[in-house]
């Protein structure tokens, strides 16, 4: 789906879904460098809410790197390419007036996930559109870590595997969202375009 049709999924229903965003090429790319970074010690255990955030493990399990210049390797930064197209297309049919774009990888360990959940802070109303690029290799049903989805908060979730080079984005302040415990490690990038 080239970025066109995903701003116009914005537009109505305010989210998509978008198998093969990134080639599997790509994917074990951003892949192996999100694990060399893992293997490093990079990551942190993700806080919850703004500023000095609080790690509640109960709510949510994953580690994550913030990515920046000293992080970004040939990998992230033809995702961040991508992404830069999108915003792109997104601001001239939607007028989100969306800046620029923050991200990070995410790992969920083993049995972790994170409870439902609206991505937009409340002390802070900048994050306007939320990206999610699943980095993992042959997952399967079996292997839990689904994202649940509530496209209409009154009605079930629809439930989306995280399957490598799978793009998923949504209007940041709509959409209750949780991931399942995984039975596996679990990666993404994940990212949120902002407005000034
Ligand atoms: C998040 C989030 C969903 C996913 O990081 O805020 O909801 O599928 N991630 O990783
Ligand atoms: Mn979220």
């Amino acid at each position: 789906m080239p970025t066109n049709k995903v701003a116009a999924a914005l537009a109505d229903p305010g989210w998509c879904v978008l198998p093969d965003f990134l080639s599997a090429t790509e994917t074990a790319a951003l892949r192996n460098e999100c694990l060399a970074a893992h293997a490093n010690g990079a990551f942190h255990a993700a806080g919850v809410g703004k500023g000095v955030a609080e790690v509640r493990s109960e709510i949510r399990g994953d580690q994550v790197l913030w990515i920046d210049e000293s992080v970004a390797g040939p990998a992230i930064q033809a995702v961040q390419e991508k992404l830069e197209d999108l915003r792109r297309a997104v601001n001239q049919s939607l007028y989100l007036g969306l800046f620029d774009v923050e991200l990070h990888f995410a790992a969920y360990p083993p049995g972790t996930g994170y409870r439902r959940h609206l991505d937009r802070f409340q002390s802070d109303d900048r994050r306007a559109l939320t990206v999610i690029i699943y980095l993992n290799e042959n997952w399967t049903a079996a292997d839990g870590g689904q994202l649940r989805f509530w496209p209409d908060e009154h009605c079930d979730p629809i439930e989306i595997a995280p399957t490598g080079g799978t793009l998923v984005t949504f209007l940041s302040d709509r959409f209750w969202h949780e991931v399942a415990p995984a039975q596996r490690q679990r990666l993404s990038l994940t990212g949120w375009f902002r407005r000034r």
